[in-house]
């Protein structure tokens, strides 16, 4: 009896070694020599929360950050918040929850972001910020990186003074209340102006970043007795600039000569524009954030050490070099 038992036990070993087909089968994952190959790495989770979609220069930031994600394989949650905060904040709470790796948003205005950026910290995850500045403390964040708004708003007051030799009466078309780009711009126009003191702001007015607005505060003014007085705009944006010329023109009055304009951004639209006479100038302030942004937030994952802020070159060009500068624009 025994015997038998150790014979049976040979013939299944034996069994199991002669026959190939039954061998186990490979894994489903298993490549053509029935090795299987190391899991795929994870990919990078990160959520951005962007102000909406009010201008030009947005849709070619949100362009440029998408693009550049799924160049770089990349998993991006991109919420657009239509131009509230209270959805920003939504957003950023939402992507705690999910525990993405790296949060980064572009604050719709400067001041509300340090609840949410502590419950971020609380949660040990990175936040990167873009574009504009909250203003909270800066261990709230890793990184900025932006344009030097304060500087825009320098040049163009530099530009349009030497412009209309250091007289004028300007109409201003500020951007989003509150946002650090509305905040900034002025200062830096208002500070640079304080040098000529024939140079003088007459009216001021939100035309919140677009175009529609800007048309509409700009209709409203020359119907007015100060409308009248006129001779430059400076508008914190080029889209509200674009608006203001086409109300400009519907007044019956010539953009570009009997009010001369400066604006900020240098989106293809203004080129246009300077080339067809209607606009004077404009500030660059390069939407294209997308791969620094992501160099950022790879670094940050890398954990290297990052600057607290990474400013972004910006220039100037007017109404003599647009058609020359035209062809390399990028948006
Ligand atoms: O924060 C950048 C500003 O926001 C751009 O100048 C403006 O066009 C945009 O909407």
């Amino acid at each position: 009896m025994r015997k038998l038992a150790i014979a049976s036990v040979v013939l299944i070993a034996l069994a199991g070694c002669s026959s190939k087909e039954e061998a186990p089968a490979p894994s489903p994952e298993a490549n053509a020599s029935g090795q299987t190959p190391p899991p795929a790495a994870k990919k990078l989770v990160v959520g951005f929360s962007q102000i909406g979609a009010e201008s030009a220069w947005r849709t070619a930031n949100t362009q440029s950050i998408q693009d550049e994600a799924k160049k770089r394989g990349i998993d991006l949650k991109f919420s657009d918040a239509q131009q509230k905060q209270e959805n920003q904040i939504k957003a950023l709470r939402s992507f705690i929850a999910q525990k993405v790796d790296v949060i980064a948003f572009s604050p719709v205005v400067e001041t509300g972001w340090e609840d949410v950026l502590r419950e971020a910290k609380e949660a040990n995850i990175p936040v990167i910020v873009s574009d504009r500045r909250p203003d909270v403390p800066e261990d709230l964040y890793v990184t900025f990186i932006g344009a030097d708004f304060i500087e825009e708003g320098r040049m163009a007051a530099e530009w349009l003074a030497k412009k209309m030799n250091g007289k004028a009466t300007i109409a201003e078309l500020t951007g989003t209340p509150g946002s650090a780009p509305a905040n900034d711009r002025k200062k830096g126009f208002t500070d640079e102006l304080a040098k000529s003191p024939d140079m003088k702001i007459v009216f001021s007015q939100t035309g919140e970043f677009t175009r529609a607005k800007g048309k509409e505060v700009m209709e409203a003014l020359l119907k007015s007795p100060t409308g009248a007085q006129i001779n430059a705009l400076y508008a914190h944006n080029d889209d509200m600039a674009l608006g203001a010329i086409q109300a400009i023109e519907e007044a019956g009055k010539k953009p570009g000569k009997d009010i001369v304009i400066v604006s900020i951004d240098g989106v293809r639209g203004a080129f246009e524009a300077m080339i067809a006479g209607k606009l004077n100038c404009t500030v660059e302030c390069n939407p294209l954030l997308g791969p620094p942004l992501f160099d950022a937030i790879e670094a940050v994952m890398a954990k290297k050490e990052l600057p607290k802020r990474t400013i972004i070159k910006d220039g100037i060009f007017d109404e003599s070099v647009a058609a020359a500068e035209l062809p390399n624009r990028k948006y």
